[in-house]
């Protein structure tokens, strides 16, 4: 396993990091069978994972308290990063979101306290007044953001600090490249990269668009006639398979799983510090941390970097991978 400053912080997060969105959220995920959390977190630790991504959103609370139970003993041996929701980013509303947040933890501090969405600008100044007040009493250690753009940067970064910006970023989804991951290089902020399978996309389990469960293709890849999307978009499915197809050649043609190349793809993309897995099965994590191992190169990175450059144009430069150019939340 590699391991990486993030930002301008004194952390080092392995390269490969857990999210544990998965863990006590059947109602997105689906009710099937999964290791238990103290299974899934003890191997992910036993293989040189140090970061642990989760949000006070994920289950409405669950998968914080899940992940907090299934580190005890071993909580000195990881980084914890959570997110405070939107709608508690006001000056009182963040600080009991965040002892909120401590308490279903079972810690005494998060390493990496994320802003999950960015929110009005009016109030960054006062957020960010009680983030470092938060930040002086132990109880986290590093001020994170996720979901901001370029813009939306500039004016966080103005009136305060990040160490990182958690960014949905993955071979079928480049829109960061254009503007978001060099804002973030410019202000030394370090990308934590969500989403890197698109959701079981990029392992090539769902073999048409009717297999993959609604929750996870109403990104504007899909057609706006698929129940959930809210973009209003035709989207680009015969492209999208098209890409999918070229690259699951490519990765059996080098004899590399779709999953694993797709990672190793990811993890080695500028400005990366952390590309965040998100599993429920403990034969899925290990059969996915072989990317940790492998390094693909820079003749193969470039053949990917040309079969998805295509899709990448389509989709174009708005970073939200859910709503329509007027209506992105990521500016
Ligand atoms: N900041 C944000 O706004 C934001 C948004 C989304 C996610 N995140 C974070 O990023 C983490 C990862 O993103 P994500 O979970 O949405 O997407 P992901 O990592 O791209 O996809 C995870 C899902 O892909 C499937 N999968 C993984 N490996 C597989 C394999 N080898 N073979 C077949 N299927 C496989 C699994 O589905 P099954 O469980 O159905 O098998 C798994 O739950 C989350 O846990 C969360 O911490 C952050």
């Amino acid at each position: 396993m590699l391991y990486n400053t993030l930002g301008g912080s004194d952390l080092q997060v392995s390269a490969l990091s857990l999210g544990v969105w998965q863990l006590g959220d059947p109602g997105f995920w689906g009710e099937e069978a999964c290791s238990s959390p103290a299974d899934l977190v003890a191997a992910a630790i036993d293989h040189g994972i140090t970061l642990f991504d989760t949000a006070e959103l994920y289950g409405n609370g669950s998968s914080e308290e899940l992940l907090g139970a299934a580190l005890k003993g071993r909580r000195d041996e990881v980084l914890l990063a959570s997110k405070v929701s939107t709608q508690h980013c006001t000056a009182e509303g963040i600080r009991s979101a965040c002892e909120n947040s401590l308490s279903r933890l079972q810690t005494d501090r998060i390493d990496l306290y994320q802003i999950h969405w960015p929110f009005p600008p009016a109030d960054y100044a006062a957020v960010q007044e009680t983030l470092e007040a938060l930040r002086q009493e132990g109880k986290i250690r590093e001020i994170g953001v996720s979901n901001f753009g370029r813009r939306d940067l500039q004016g966080w970064m103005a009136e305060g600090t990040a160490v990182s910006n958690q960014i949905g970023y993955n071979m079928l989804f480049r829109a960061p490249e254009y503007e978001m991951i060099p804002a973030c290089r410019k202000h030394n902020l370090g990308v934590l990269a969500y989403m890197p399978l698109m959701q079981g996309l990029l392992t090539g389990r769902f073999k048409s668009t009717e297999e993959i469960p609604f929750q996870r293709r109403r990104t504007r890849h899909f057609s706006c006639t698929r129940e959930g999307t809210r973009h209003g978009q035709v989207g680009h499915e015969r492209l999208l398979w098209d890409t999918l197809e070229d690259l699951s050649d490519f990765a059996d043609a080098i004899g590399v799983p779709l999953s694993v190349l797709s990672l190793c793809w990811l993890m080695r993309q500028p400005g990366v510090s952390s590309v965040i897995i998100g599993s429920r099965k403990v034969d899925q994590l290990l059969f996915n941390l072989q990317a940790a191992q492998l390094d693909i190169g820079p003749a193969a990175t470039a053949q990917l970097n040309e079969a998805t450059y295509p899709l990448k144009v389509a989709l174009g430069r708005n970073c939200d991978m859910w709503e329509s150019d007027d209506n992105r939340r990521i500016n």
